[in-house]
């Protein structure tokens, strides 16, 4: 079953081919990162307009890359909440207009269920059930999940997401939107022990808190006045932001009882992340499953693969859906 995938809920217009939830054929994402950098962030008019002229040309381009026609889909999926609600408007009006066109089925995905499947896209043969740590630029969440839409929220954050400090941070320290690569990259040359960043353990919680972290780093820019290497000052960051999120998901998997460790989202295509996870699962005896950098930011191939289960069942959404700005996976 081949389902096109439409993903447009924030600054990357992107669609895909994927065959039977599992094979790729084809993932493009064109990002407007380099429009939004100027602001600082991303900034949703500019965006909304920018998706409206990529999304059909990335979708003939996702067609093209796959090698094949239009009367080769089966079903069609796209992510319609939670985003910016003007962005996913673009998508979302381009999929009802498609799966009505060709008399396909049509689903709705959330986009974090997204982030989750981009797993079974990296590791077709992976299994319920594990605990899985979605981090990006809006969300921060350990999961656990115990077989298809068994899911249980374990601890999320109080405050900002993980991207989100990432990005923020980067701000205060002077580097370009989005900051999180850039951290990512700059802290690779840097002693994550130079600055002692604070930790957020919230007791025994499994919830997260990045904000006092966020001003931490604000406090620090201004008193050190440009004297500390930003090498050292980006490691020292990710290594904060790092210990709480490995730490947490391990006793998560831990206090659930599951083997398996999935990580998704933006904030997974971070090495510090990946490495320190590594270790830690390592050490725990637990068995660990990291997407691709590609697969982790957002793209399309990875909503087409949430909507598979339902898709390959015969259940699809009405063409009357909506797009939301929040909702709890
Ligand atoms: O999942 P995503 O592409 O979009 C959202 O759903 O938000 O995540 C974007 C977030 C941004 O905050 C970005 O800075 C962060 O992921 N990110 C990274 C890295 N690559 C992307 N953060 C740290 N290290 C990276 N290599
Ligand atoms: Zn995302």
């Amino acid at each position: 079953m081949n389902v096109l995938g439409i993903e447009t809920s924030c600054d990357e217009t992107s669609a895909a081919v994927v065959a039977d939830g599992r094979r790729i054929l084809s993932n493009i994402v064109a990002s407007q990162a380099d429009l939004h950098a100027r602001w600082g962030g991303v900034v949703p008019e500019v965006a909304s307009r920018k998706h409206v002229e990529r999304t059909l040309p990335v979708i003939h381009e996702a067609l093209e890359a796959a090698s094949i026609g239009w009367s080769d889909i089966d079903g069609i999926a796209v992510t319609n909440r939670p985003g910016l609600v003007g962005a996913l408007l673009v998508g979302v009006s381009a999929a009802k207009a498609l799966a009505y066109a060709l008399n396909k089925p049509l689903a709705a995905v959330h986009h974090l269920e997204g982030h989750l499947y981009a797993n079974f896209l990296a590791y077709p043969t992976l299994k319920y059930p594990f605990v899985c740590l979605i981090v990006s630029g809006g969300h921060t969440e350990i999961l656990a999940l115990r077989g298809e839409g068994e899911r249980e929220s374990m601890g999320r954050t109080r405050d900002d997401a993980a991207g989100e400090c990432f990005d923020k941070s980067a701000r205060l320290m002077g580097l370009a939107y989005p900051g999180g690569p850039i951290i990512d990259r700059l802290a690779a040359q840097g002693d994550p022990k130079r600055v002692p960043f604070p930790r957020a353990w919230i007791g025994d919680s499994l919830d997260f808190s990045f904000s006092g972290l966020k001003t931490a780093v604000r406090n620090f820019m201004i008193q050190d006045e440009g004297t500390t290497p930003v090498e050292d000052i980006a490691a020292s960051l990710q290594a904060a932001i790092v210990e709480v999120l490995v730490k947490k998901t391990v006793r998560a998997a831990e206090k659930a009882g599951l083997d398996t460790v999935c990580v998704g989202g933006g904030v997974a295509a971070n090495q510090g992340l990946k490495y320190a996870m590594e270790r830690a699962c390592r050490a725990a005896g637990l068995r660990l499953v990291i997407p691709p950098p590609e697969l982790c930011t957002d793209n399309a191939a990875m909503i087409a693969a949430a909507a598979y289960p339902r898709l390959s069942r015969g259940q699809s959404d009405p063409l009357e859906f909506d797009t939301l700005a929040t909702e709890p996976l």
